[in-house]
């Protein structure tokens, strides 16, 4: 399965790995920000390299970290969330860029339920592709650096223009929606919508924001502030969003039994 919007799947470049440096930190904040004070044992799903991971192991949770790619070194389990036996419970789960990509979202997020205990909670921070329409794609490929020297090409563009150019439309980015749609069909990607709908049947919602996402991508001086500004001004939809939420207690399996 191809996974373009990896932060390591960035074409390198001094000024673009800040940025993917950036988001990586605001992710880990963010985070930190959620879960309280440790000690507290820690689930995340689809951790990638394990950034974020080594982050919560160093600010002294207990950590858990799966992905059917991740290294086979100690708290990292090479496993998805489907197939994954540890018993709980755990306090949080933490999921990243991860649950637009599982197969079947509602039988996950089951299973991550299964894992909380009563009240604990799931933070995700999650990539709304389906937000992408024709401005916010006009916005992005004009902050794109040019990378034509390098020979490589960001997933923005191949996702636009290479579909356009397939098409013989030069004009390229014009059906942006239509391009995106279809290419997160094909790589069976969960709508924003999808997912928000799936984790509200489940979690109680504590908090929900919507941010810039694109900008990790783009040029050299583009930075989140300048998402955040073309969204306000309305220039551009935000295509991130961050949820935290409990799960509620009648559907904790820990409650159910303990009795409570
Ligand atoms: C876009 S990457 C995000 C990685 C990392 N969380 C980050 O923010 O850089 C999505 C990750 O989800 C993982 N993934 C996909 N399906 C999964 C599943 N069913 N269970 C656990 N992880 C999964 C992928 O292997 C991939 O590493």
């Amino acid at each position: 399965m191809e996974l373009p919007f990896g932060l390591a799947n960035l074409v390198a470049s001094p000024g673009r790995l800040g940025e993917a440096a950036r988001w990586q930190r605001r992710v880990e904040g963010f985070v930190l920000d959620q879960i309280g004070n440790p000690p507290a044992r820690v689930l995340e799903v689809g951790c990638g390299k394990g950034d974020l991971a080594y982050a919560l192991v160093g600010a002294g949770y207990s950590v858990t970290a799966i992905d059917p790619r991740a290294r086979e070194v100690p708290i990292f389990r090479r496993v998805g969330i489907e197939e994954f036996s540890e018993l709980g419970p755990f306090d949080h789960v933490v999921a990243i860029l991860s649950l637009h990509h599982v197969e079947e979202i509602g039988g996950a997020l089951d299973k991550i339920v299964s894992l909380l205990r009563a009240g604990g909670t799931l933070v995700v921070v999650e990539f709304a592709w389906d937000l992408i329409h024709v401005a916010t794609a006009e916005w992005a490929l004009a902050h794109l650096p040019d990378t034509s020297a390098l020979g490589k090409h960001s997933w923005l563009e191949r996702c636009y223009r290479g579909r356009a150019h397939d098409r013989g439309d030069e004009g390229g980015h014009l059906d942006a929606e239509a391009h995106v749609a279809r290419w997160a069909g094909e790589e069976g990607l969960h709508s924003s919508g999808q997912m928000l709908e799936e984790i509200g049947r489940r979690f109680a919602q504590r908090s929900f924001s919507r941010r810039p996402y694109l900008y990790p991508d783009l040029g050299d001086n583009t930075s989140e502030a300048d998402g955040l500004a073309a969204i306000e001004a309305g220039e551009i939809n935000a295509t991130s969003f961050c949820y935290v939420g409990a799960v509620a207690s009648d559907r904790s399996a820990f409650t159910r039994w303990a009795g409570a």
